[in-house]
């Protein structure tokens, strides 16, 4: 990787902050009030040095880019072949909050959508954990690959849990078929807490650097989970990260990679870099417009295609 040159990343920010268009997630409504002028971008390097641009500071929740992390914790708490007889590694087709379970099993087709990721929160830990015992276990994870202590912003966790029904039968739906046995409304209140966490730009690119450092903070030097469990989290993030964008992420960004519906996309390139941006109008699929368009140019710019 070049290192980003004094001025790159400002500059790179103003040339993508002309599109204005995208809305920000109505669904759940404290993060319909989001300011859609933020805008931030940060790329941390394998020695730990961040560079960073824009509102690369301003806390937002992490959403959905929580999802690699609790299923690389569940991957390195109960094991590869366990976690694999639960949750599956196929792309859905589906949107991500739809009930896309494999035909047969009932196992969620990835840990990536939602059924999948209420899965793999219920399977992190210990079994004999309680439901808050594990919560501390997953926010204590993500926290080591930020590097930092991360909290949660209750209000935006009270406002998807007066919102969360659909979430609430899905996690019915992966119990009907024996995938967990713990409580429905326990894993739901554990995964929405676990999505209310608040990061930055800069934290996401330390998180992305830490997967792309084969599981060892660089920042802190922790190792944070095994490079086993890096290689699969890295492997389904390239084929399902961005949901039915996945086909146009990887051919024009080529990075494995995770958005999040607050407006948050962290990249991670094996042995190279982490990526974080975060601006909240999202496209029709989900993703931040102005974060895919910043991690395009960066990926070209930089050389970061896989290919
Ligand atoms: O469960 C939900 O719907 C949210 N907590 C997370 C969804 C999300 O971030 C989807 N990603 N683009």
């Amino acid at each position: 990787m070049q290192t980003p040159v004094p001025g790159y990343l400002a500059e790179l920010l103003e040339s993508c902050d002309g599109d204005s268009s995208g809305e920000p997630a109505a669904y759940i409504p404290e993060l319909a009030r989001a300011d859609v002028s933020l805008f931030g971008v940060a790329v941390a390097a394998p020695d730990g040095v961040v560079y960073a641009a824009g509102d690369a500071d301003v806390p937002f929740t992490i959403q959905s880019i929580s999802k690699p992390f609790a299923y690389a914790l569940a991957l390195q708490d109960r094991g590869c072949d366990f976690i694999l007889s639960k949750v599956g590694t196929e792309p859905s087709g589906d949107a991500f909050n739809m009930i896309s379970l494999e035909s047969g099993t009932g196992r969620p087709r990835n840990p990536m959508i939602n059924i999948g990721a209420i899965t793999t929160h219920a399977l992190t830990g210990d079994p004999s954990m309680d439901p808050q015992q594990r919560f501390e276990r997953v926010r204590d994870g993500l926290s080591a690959f930020a590097g930092r202590r991360l909290e949660v912003d209750e209000a935006v966790f009270d406002s998807e849990m007066s919102t969360a029904d659909r979430n609430r039968s899905l996690a019915f739906m992966v119990r009907s078929y024996g995938i967990i046995d713990s409580d429905p409304i326990e894993a739901v209140h554990g995964y929405t807490r676990q999505c209310s966490l608040l990061v930055t730009a800069k934290d996401l690119a330390v998180m992305g650097a830490t997967l792309a450092n084969a599981g060892v903070n660089p920042l802190t030097g922790e190792r944070v989970v095994d490079q086993a469990v890096v290689r699969q989290v890295l492997s389904v993030m390239l084929t399902c990260g961005m949901y039915d964008a996945a086909g146009d992420w990887v051919t024009t960004v080529g990075i494995p990679a995770k958005s999040g519906v607050a407006g948050g996309i962290l990249g991670a390139l094996p042995g190279q870099v982490g990526i974080g941006a975060f601006s909240p109008p999202l496209d029709e699929f989900g993703n931040s417009v102005r974060g895919v368009q910043v991690c395009q140019r960066l990926s070209g710019d930089m050389g970061l295609h896989l290919m």
